[in-house]
């Protein structure tokens, strides 16, 4: 069976396990597994902007032996000029996997449903898994270990890194604490979902809008733009209501002392989050965006070895 990564919780425990074990392994040995030596070619397309996720693509699927492939999505028009499950078709005929950022979630499921190859998420409106697993894997390195830890998420709650932590950080056993305005929060059914979820791991899944409730004892703080792609536009009405929830060093004050802060980039310093905070000395940004490559890499070897190896190719 094709195995994708569409959403955060197409990873079970045990494989969001393996994979963040095999992105650390990766990391400290890059050129250990070759999936796609050949080179095979692995498609990337950008119905939005990007800077790190397609230079960690790119630089990825070539540690892994392969082709990055760099698909223009206005002039491929997807869902435009043809229609997705035929661009499916046709990308499945000549690359091993297609890594795609774009706007609804139901598109990528029907790439997914039709491509005959893995399809990655490389963010939608809402969803952003790979970013997860680069923030689970900076989180590991740091802390020492997932399960049972604190992750207070403040800002807007409802856009995709807020589902995503939600979703990821119940599967990794944490307790996961998102804080946003009135009407940002994410939505019941995700909550459900994370809940579910939680119930095998341990972990939790809670809606705190009191910011300085949130952040209180956290172990891992994060923060992300107030204005997601696709909301260009909200500016003002956002920058209205979201003041309080950006991460000051006032706010992170209530945090555990170490705490790590996260922030997926890019960063609007002033607004989301303090320049003395992103730029401080809790900040694992810059390791997070690294991580990006070695997270993607394991993720890809992962699903093209259907997730019955440890995605090396080793025995
Ligand atoms: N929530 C942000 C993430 C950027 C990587 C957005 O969708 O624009």
């Amino acid at each position: 069976m094709t195995r994708h990564l569409l959403a955060d919780d197409d990873l079970s425990p045990a494989e969001q396990a393996q994979v963040l074990d095999l992105a650390a392994r990766l990391k400290a040995a890059p050129y250990d597994a070759r999936p796609l030596a050949g080179p095979q070619s692995v498609a990337m397309v950008f119905d939005k902007p990007t800077l790190r996720t397609q230079v960690s693509f790119a630089a990825g699927i070539a540690e892994l032996g392969g082709n990055p492939m760099l698909v223009e999505g206005r002039l491929a028009g997807i869902g435009v000029r043809e229609s997705v499950e035929d661009v499916a078709r046709v990308l499945g005929r000549q690359v091993s996997a297609v890594v795609w950022r774009t706007f609804e979630q139901s598109d990528l499921e029907l790439m997914a449903a039709h491509a005959g190859v893995p399809v990655v998420n490389a963010l939608t409106d809402e969803f952003h898994p790979c970013q997860l697993v680069a923030d689970l894997l900076t989180v590991r390195e740091r802390c020492g270990g997932l399960a049972g830890l604190t992750v207070a998420f403040v800002g807007d709650g409802a856009c995709n890194m807020g589902n995503s932590w939600l979703l990821a950080g119940a599967t990794a056993g944490m307790h996961v604490r998102i804080s946003a305005p009135e009407g940002y929060l994410p939505a019941e059914a995700m909550f459900d979902r994370a809940h579910r979820i939680a119930a095998t791991t341990g972990g939790s899944a809670t809606a705190v809008p009191d910011p300085v409730e949130a952040v209180r004892g956290a172990d891992v703080v994060v923060t992300d733009t107030w204005v997601s792609m696709g909301k260009e536009g909200e500016e003002a009405a956002r920058e209205r209501v979201f003041g309080p929830w950006s991460l000051t060093t006032e706010l992170l004050a209530h945090a555990a002392p170490d705490a790590v802060v996260l922030h997926c980039l890019p960063a609007y310093r002033g607004k989301e989050i303090a320049a003395e905070v992103i730029d401080g000395p809790q900040s694992a940004v810059w390791d997070e965006a690294e991580n990006r490559r070695h997270a993607q890499k394991a993720v890809l070897a992962f699903l093209l070895a259907d997730g019955a190896t440890d995605g090396t190719g080793s025995p």
